[in-house]
């Protein structure tokens, strides 16, 4: 991949972005998003795009306005003379539908692949969540590029829990649960979870006596709706377990989920920032950078 000459921060990731350029020693410039009182977008461009390669900054949490803002401004880009686009977009929203689950049900994970595949050439992203896809070659047209923020959420471990042993809610979770245990240097366990709906989940598993020794961390991809974890969280304290953790990549955080699982009784619950919220404290601009340099 060429250097970028720029990186555009898009509206909200605008500051995720700039710090992401300056690791990178890149320029950076923003873009101006105006909406209509109909909610019709207005963008404009700040900087001349002939022949450069521009990058454009956007964590695609809530997606469905952010895709069109995001086809708007590459086709204009292209319009005005950019010789290639890249998209970085630290969360890769739709990923979980990665097959129709009932008849005549949209596979949104291809669909969206596809659509970006045409206005972008390249795609960075950080863990999507494959399952039954287990490599984003088999869905976009053009390179796309995924980075793992395992390493950091171990590292976050070993330097703030004691005696940890990490838990992965459901067989889709563990790819990243096994992984971090492994660099964490700690023992990794696995729940089975049944999902009834978007809203109702059950959670369980074996669990040896020996559990109530550790501090748990529960380790997955995304909270949403945070009822996953907070299943979790319920049957290790019924369990015996004292402290419980939730940690994940990409903090979706959906209506009053980070409640949900105080309630439940977590110790506490940290993200990465893919997607900034208030309890974002594993940073992952520096290995962005490190993908841009
Ligand atoms: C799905 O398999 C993912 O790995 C997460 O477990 C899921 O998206 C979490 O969703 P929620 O917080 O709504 O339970």
């Amino acid at each position: 991949m060429s250097k970028l000459d720029f990186l555009i921060g898009v509206p909200p990731s605008k500051e995720l972005a700039r710090i992401t350029a300056r690791k990178a020693g890149i320029k950076y410039c923003s873009l101006d998003v105006k909406k209509f009182p109909d909610g019709e977008l207005l963008i404009k461009f700040n900087r001349d795009m002939k022949r450069k390669h521009v990058g454009f900054f956007l964590s695609l949490n809530n997606p469905n306005e952010k895709i069109v803002e995001l086809l708007f401004a590459a086709h204009t880009a292209y319009e005005q003379g950019a010789r290639e686009l890249t998209l970085i977009a630290p969360y890769l929203p739709y990923m979980r539908e990665d097959k129709a689950f009932h008849k005549g049900e949209v596979v949104s994970a291809r669909i969206l692949a596809s659509i970006l595949s045409g206005s972008f050439d390249r795609v960075i992203t950080i863990d999507p969540h494959l399952h039954r896809i287990k490599d984003l070659k088999e869905i976009f047209e053009i390179p796309a590029t995924k980075l793992s923020s395992v390493p950091l959420i171990a590292s976050y471990i070993k330097s703030k829990i004691k005696k940890p042993l990490v838990i992965g809610p459901d067989e889709e979770s563990f790819q990243w649960a096994k992984s971090v245990a492994e660099e964490a240097g700690c023992k990794a366990t696995i729940f089975k979870k049944h999902r009834f709906s978007a809203k109702h989940v059950s959670v369980s598993g074996k669990l040896d006596a020996e559990i109530s020794k550790y501090t748990v961390v529960i380790v997955d991809d995304i909270i949403s709706t945070g009822h996953t974890m907070a299943e979790s969280i319920k049957s290790l304290r019924k369990a015996g377990v004292k402290k419980v953790y939730c940690i994940c990549v990409h903090g979706l955080f959906i209506e009053d989920s980070y409640a949900k699982l105080i309630r439940a009784g977590a110790a506490g619950v940290v993200t990465t920032n893919t997607i900034q919220n208030p309890h974002a404290k594993i940073d992952v601009t520096a290995l962005i950078a490190g993908a841009l340099k």
